[in-house]
Parts: C-alpha cells; sequence; structure tokens
C-alpha cells in the first residue's frame, strides 16, 4: 500500500484513477484548482463520492503556486506522484498557447522541483498521443522522432516528457512517460468526440461530419488507462528505471 500524490485528481481519468487505488486500499492526495476548461461542477461530482473516504484528501490548489505544492510535500509522506494536472485539449491550445505553457510547463517544472527538495522521485506522467504530430508511419512508435509538434499543447507535452528527462539523468528520477490516445468511459470529458456525440444522439440531433469520413483514431477505454497507469506506478515503485523507449 502507498501513498500516491495525483495533481488533477477532480479530472476524468484522475479522479477514474483515485477510486481504484482508493478501493485498493492505498492512501491518495490529489490537488486540483477546478479551472473552468469545462463545467467545474463535473469535476465536483467527480470528487464527491471519494471525499468520503478517510484515505482521500484533496487540495483545492494550482500546481502553477510553488508554496501550495510545498505545503503538500510537506504535510504527506508521498511515496509516488501520478501528475495528470494540465490543461488539455488541441484546439483550444491554439487559441491560449500562454496558459497552456503557464500550467503545462511551469506547473510541471514546479512539481518536479518540489519532488527534488522532498527527496521524492518516483513520477508517471500523463504525455499525449498528439505528440506524434503528423507522423505518416502507422502504427505509431515509441521510439519515432517526435519533434515535429503542431499545436501548442503537444509542444508543451514533448516540453514535459524532455523536462522530466533531464530529471531522470541529473537527480536520478524513476519516470514513465505516458502517451494517451483519447481516453473515453464514464465521465469522459465533455469537450471529447465521444461524449459530444452521445448527448446529441440523446437529444436526438444530427453529428455534424468533418472531412471525407475516412479518417480513423485509436480510443482507449478508461479502466485500461488506470490498469495501465497501476502497473506504470508499481513498476516504477519496484524498479530502478533507466532510459528507454
Ligand atoms: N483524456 C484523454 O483522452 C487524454 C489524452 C491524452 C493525454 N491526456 C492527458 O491526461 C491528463 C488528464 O486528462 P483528463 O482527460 O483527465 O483531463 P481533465 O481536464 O479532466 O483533468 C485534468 C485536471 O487537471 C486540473 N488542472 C488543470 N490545470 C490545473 C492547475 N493549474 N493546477 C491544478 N490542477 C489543474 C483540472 O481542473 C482537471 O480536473 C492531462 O494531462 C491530459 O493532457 C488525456
Amino acid at each position: 500500500m502507498h501513498n500516491y500524490f495525483i495533481t488533477g485528481g477532480a479530472g476524468f481519468i484522475g479522479s477514474s484513477l483515485s477510486k481504484r487505488l482508493l478501493e485498493e486500499g492505498n492512501k491518495v492526495i490529489a490537488i486540483d484548482n477546478f479551472c473552468d476548461f469545462y463545467n467545474p461542477k463535473i469535476k465536483d461530482n467527480n470528487v464527491k463520492e471519494l471525499e468520503q473516504i478517510d484515505n482521500f484528501k484533496l487540495y483545492r490548489a494550482d500546481i502553477r503556486d510553488r508554496q501550495a505544492l510545498k505545503t503538500i510535500f510537506e504535510e504527506n509522506n508521498i511515496d509516488i506522484v501520478m501528475h495528470l494536472a494540465a490543461m488539455a485539449g488541441v484546439r483550444p491550445s491554439i487559441e491560449n498557447p500562454v496558459l497552456y505553457q503557464e500550467v503545462n510547463c511551469m506547473g510541471t517544472q514546479n512539481l518536479l522541483e518540489e519532488m527534488k527538495a522532498h527527496n521524492v522521485k518516483n513520477l508517471v506522467m500523463a504525455s499525449s498521443s498528439s505528440v506524434y504530430g503528423n507522423c505518416k508511419e502507422v502504427p505509431f512508435r515509441e521510439d519515432m522522432i517526435v519533434d515535429f509538434a503542431i499545436s501548442p499543447y503537444a509542444a508543451t507535452k514533448k516540453a514535459n516528457e524532455v523536462m522530466t528527462h533531464v530529471y531522470h539523468k541529473l537527480f536520478d528520477f524513476n519516470v514513465i512517460m505516458l502517451r494517451f490516445f483519447t481516453v473515453y468511459g464514464p465521465k469522459q470529458r465533455p469537450d471529447l468526440a465521444i461524449n459530444k456525440f452521445t448527448r446529441l444522439m440523446l437529444n436526438n440531433e444530427e453529428i455534424p461530419m468533418f472531412g471525407d469520413g475516412s479518417t480513423s483514431r485509436d480510443y482507449t477505454y478508461i479502466d485500461d488507462i488506470v490498469d495501465g497507469i497501476i502497473k506504470s506506478c508499481n513498476y516504477t515503485l519496484n524498479n530502478k528505471m533507466f532510459m528507454k523507449y
């Protein structure tokens, strides 16, 4: 049993992961700023049941606030960090790249520094399939060159991968970066296609079609993502990591 610090713990993936970890007897410390990227009431709802559980502790705070992170590390004996807090979404990042840079890059930098300061070196982190950009070769492989991001969001995730590698090399961090492909299932973010399609169908409305209908995309079910995250955390906790694609 371990103490997990989950950033973005009120979000879609964070709350689903927290639920499973708590069911398995772990302690979960979560941070979330309940930002309005989508309706924060959905996030309140995501944590409602979790907040009834003794082993769940939620900090309503921002990862850009270094002092808030410091307090969390001081008040809790954290074994491993699962870093999910981010501004997600490709299109909105084109509208507001500065915010994406501040949250995804500066927020992550704060987290890495506070982990270093408190000697917490186990980290599993959400990257994104968007780092593959317009790679033509399929299926994508982890060892492909991903230097050609095509959105500010993807660029911040690639930047996170690079910066985290620095902490692995310089400070012995044990890290796994997970490049999620669109996640679906209960509590899915309302901005994502399957959620939108379902809402339109339930309202008997037409689903707008873009392109010629020949595009394809990978989706991953939330329970499989949670399984994968937990396996990655266990691996990180039990193995000394080395650079590996
Ligand atoms: N859902 C997907 O399909 C998908 C695909 C690829 C990558 N990802 C990545 O996985 C992670 C989780 O995604 P999700 O779908 O659960 O998104 P989400 O938006 O539901 O969850 C992210 C959470 O982070 C919180 N947050 C945002 N900025 C914050 C800040 N400055 N300080 C503290 N908390 C903050 C939000 O309030 C939200 O609850 C993200 O890093 C996202 O980029 C998700």
